[in-house]
């Protein structure tokens, strides 16, 4: 099994901390470790379960060594490094992923996972992984789908055909619908048969690759053009600037997932997080009972549901009898939000822009 690594967002609404020069899968944002370092460790290796190969990663050229600099720390060897000229979503990522592995094998099976992920047993992950493969070899596109808590409007959702069987075997999807407003979310949890989409996909190269011959067929040529006059240079893979720009830019969710029918779901119970902002790194980074997290270089004094960071230590964060406020620091810049204002985040990086 072939990890296909995307790793092209900018993740906006991790500012300041997440940049467009250093998005936020490569900062250690948890632990010591990055976040791209930890997914490529999670899906490396060979056990009972799993044997995967090397990764394949999908990047652009602003990152190509970090890319590599990362994994080699780690100790992985890079596979395929294919980049992307421009950034395009995960429609064509994916479709570039599937026709190159399809080159040396077309029964090749790819797990495509983001590389910004917290899966904090991984374990658990790969033993999901391996009951997928079931519904793999009977040619389905399979997903992983979380137990939703709220009507988020960030995700898309899985309706299964049938309950869980509580071993976390593959279930049949009806319908896969991507990113909905809040009033179908909210009549989606109320239903009960959703689950969240994590973002995460396993299948073979060429039922892949047969997917979007069926619903995303202008990608097709574009993609096939792009990978057949790419450029290998110092081991990575440059995909043709000239047929990358004719590619629609559309995510899998919406470019696929949404019309195909051969697709399953694994339900994975355990926790799962793809730090869509401020709120969930505070989440998911161990709050102390009065629910504050303090980094390095940062203090709180009578604080709670607070959230202070300092990456730097040039500068001392100290929050004094503040509730429900998230208060990031770095060197050239100072982020202070209400928590519940954890999504406008991206507002900032967008205002920013404008001021030039
Ligand atoms: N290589 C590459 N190129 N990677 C990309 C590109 C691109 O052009 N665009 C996005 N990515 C990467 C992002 O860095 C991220 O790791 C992953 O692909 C998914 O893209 P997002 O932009 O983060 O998607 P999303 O969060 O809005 O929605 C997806 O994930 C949700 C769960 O986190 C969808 O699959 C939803 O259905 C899902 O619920
Ligand atoms: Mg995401």
């Amino acid at each position: 099994m072939t990890p296909v690594l995307l790793c092209g967002g900018s993740g906006t609404r991790l500012w300041p901390l997440s940049r467009k020069s250093y998005p936020k899968q490569f900062v250690p944002l948890m632990g010591e470790e990055t976040l791209f370092q930890a997914s490529a460790r999670r899906l490396s290796g060979q056990d009972d379960m799993l044997a995967f190969t090397r990764p394949m990663v999908l990047t652009n050229a602003d990152f190509r060594f970090i890319v590599t600099e990362q994994l080699a720390n780690v100790g992985i060897d890079p596979g395929p490094v294919l980049i992307e000229p421009e950034g395009r979503n995960t429609a064509p990522a994916v479709l570039a992923a599937a026709l190159h592995a399809a080159e040396s094998d077309p029964e090749a099976i790819l797990l495509v996972a983001p590389s910004d992920h917290v899966v904090p047993d991984p374990q658990a992950f790969r033993a999901a992984v391996a009951r997928g493969l079931e519904a793999v070899r009977a040619g389905d596109l399979v997903t992983f789908g979380i137990q939703p808590t709220h009507a988020e409007t960030a995700y898309g959702y899985l309706e299964l055909s049938a309950p869980p069987d509580g071993a976390g075997r593959p279930v049949k999807l009806s319908r896969f619908v991507e990113k909905p407003d809040e009033a179908r979310a909210a009549d989606m949890l109320a239903a009960g048969n959703f689950q969240w989409n994590a973002g995460i996909f396993l299948f073979r190269a060429a039922d892949m690759i047969a997917a979007f011959e069926a619903h995303a067929p202008t990608l097709m040529g574009p993609v096939r053009a792009a990978l057949e006059e790419a450029q290998a240079d110092l081991g990575f893979l440059r995909l043709a600037p000239g047929p990358w720009a004719g590619c629609e830019d559309i995510s899998i969710d919406y470019a696929v997932m949404e019309k195909a029918s051969n697709l399953s779901v694994v339900p994975y119970g355990e926790a799962w997080s793809d730090l869509g902002g401020w709120d969930a790194v505070w989440r998911e980074s161990g709050p102390d009972e009065d629910g504050v997290v303090a980094s390095e270089h940062a203090t709180a004094i009578e604080c709670r549901n607070t959230l202070l960071r300092s990456e730097t230590e040039r500068l001392e964060v100290v929050g004094i009898g503040l509730e429900n406020v998230i208060a990031v620091a770095m060197n050239d810049a100072v982020l202070v939000a209400d928590m519940s204002r954890a999504q406008d985040v991206k507002r900032a990086v967008a205002a920013l822009k404008e001021k030039g």
